[in-house]
């Protein structure tokens, strides 16, 4: 229950006065802000970030309007952190990470991760806060083409953590293709060789940011998937039934489809291998992971895959078709809510529009998709990014009380994001 409903209706207007104030006040001018575009001066949408949050989780119009004037982004904070001399408990602490297993169910379900990032290090450390945990281990690949300050900054705050590592081996240009595919791959062999056990695996990019806290992710894996893979997807279809694509559309939960566009292969699949299409992203268990490091078929259809378009997007789901595969889901289709994406291809069909704006072909949520966003059956959505900072400040707030709501040990006072507002309303999770 949202504690700022029960609160007064003019508390609204008193924001958004305080902020056009503080902007008026504050807001350096064009020139001022090109100088330095990494450190604004002020952080203007942190000044009642609760309750702009709770309107925008709303739905309130008006607060996407206020939205609208929040350009600062929150993130020169937790860069500022990042380039101070190094101190680990000071940067887990000040940070906010999370130090230890929130209830004995999720410490006994350890999961690995893997989050192939090249740009936006404050949203990076965003998405890391947000799903670490002690318990959990996490391959980080870095691409070979990002600056240098970046995979140093990077290098710097992952190496504060036991568990979270950054991948022996390096892709140029892995945001796409089969570099990708190879960043994933790379990942897990880095994986298997981990001293941390996990049972399952996820694969992210710096673009996603989680809906589900860790116990709801575990609890749909062992409900719904108990050693199964989920790798949403269908059999690639023929090449004249678009129509037949258009259909999926509506009921893929993933909104994720044909990008692929229903291409010829320029060579047969290996070992006939009939191909599926569908979302780069799954939840895999530790048994299949090494099938695919293993087996000749994968091995194979990983050298076919080099030629083709969008790869990542087809072997995955292909693979887990496999009857012989540990944990295949051979008749699953498009079932697994791993990841919702607003296709702008999908608009009219699969979802009412992108409250935010379409960057490659899919949207990046604004603050009027937050509310969208928080109601999802999916485990992550995709994309966000830096030029909507406060999209991202709201949801990890909203998130990691949720989060701390589940917990059944004490938590830590530094787990908590402080900065309480003016007005000291809360931000519920709901
Ligand atoms: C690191 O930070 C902690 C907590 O802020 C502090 O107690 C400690 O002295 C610092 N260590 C070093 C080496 O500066
Ligand atoms: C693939 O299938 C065809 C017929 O469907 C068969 O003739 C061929 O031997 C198979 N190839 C392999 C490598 O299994």
């Amino acid at each position: 229950m949202s504690q700022l409903r029960a609160t007064k209706p003019g508390l609204l207007v008193c924001t958004a006065i305080g902020i056009f104030i503080f902007l008026y006040l504050r807001n350096p001018t064009p020139e001022e802000a090109e100088e330095e575009p990494t450190h604004p001066a002020v952080v203007e949408c942190g000044f009642y970030p609760d309750e702009l949050c709770s309107a925008l989780f709303e739905g309130k119009e008006a607060a996407s309007q206020i939205a609208k004037f929040c350009k600062a982004p929150h993130g020169s904070e937790i860069l500022a952190h990042l380039h101070r001399p190094r101190n680990c408990s000071r940067i887990s602490w000040e940070l906010h990470f999370i130090t230890r297993p929130l209830s004995p169910e999720e410490g006994t379900f350890p999961l690995a991760y893997i989050v192939t990032i090249h740009k936006e290090l404050a949203m990076f450390v965003q998405l890391l806060r947000a799903i670490y945990l002690p318990q959990n281990v996490y391959c980080i690949h870095v691409d070979e083409k990002a600056p240098k300050k970046y995979k140093t900054a990077v290098q710097s705050l992952v190496s504060c953590f036991e568990n979270i590592f950054i991948s022996s081996k390096r892709e140029k240009g892995a945001y796409t293709g089969f570099r990708r595919l190879q960043a994933d791959i790379n990942c897990m062999k880095d994986l298997v060789h981990s001293k941390f056990q996990w049972s399952h695996v996820i694969n992210l990019c710096g673009q996603d940011f989680p809906i589900k806290t860790n116990r709801d992710i575990i609890r749909y894996i062992r409900s719904k998937w108990n050693g199964k893979n989920i790798t949403p997807g269908v059999i690639q279809p023929p090449n004249n039934k678009s129509k037949m694509s258009r259909t999926h559309h509506k009921f893929t939960p993933e909104g994720d489809t044909y990008a692929s566009r229903n291409e010829r292969f320029r060579d047969d699949p290996p070992h006939n291998l009939t191909v599926y299409s569908g979302s780069a992203y799954y939840v895999l268990t530790r048994k299949f992971v090494e099938f695919v490091l293993t087996d000749t078929r994968a091995k194979d259809m990983l050298r076919w895959s080099q030629d083709i378009h969008a790869p990542e997007r087809h072997y995955w789901v292909t693979l887990n078709q496999l009857k012989d595969a540990p944990g295949s889901t051979p008749d699953a289709g498009w079932e697994g809510h791993v990841r919702a994406v607003k296709w702008r291809s999908e608009e009219g069909a699969a979802h009412d529009g992108c409250q935010g704006r379409y960057v490659q072909g899919s949207c990046v949520y604004g603050p009027g998709g937050l509310r969208w966003a928080a109601q999802l059956p999916a485990l992550f959505a995709s994309q966000f990014d830096s030029a909507e900072p406060l999209v991202v400040t709201c949801l990890e707030r909203w998130h990691r009380l949720k989060v701390l709501g589940q917990a059944e040990v004490p938590v830590e006072p530094h787990w908590h994001f402080h900065r309480e507002s003016h007005f000291n309303v809360k931000l519920s999770p709901w």
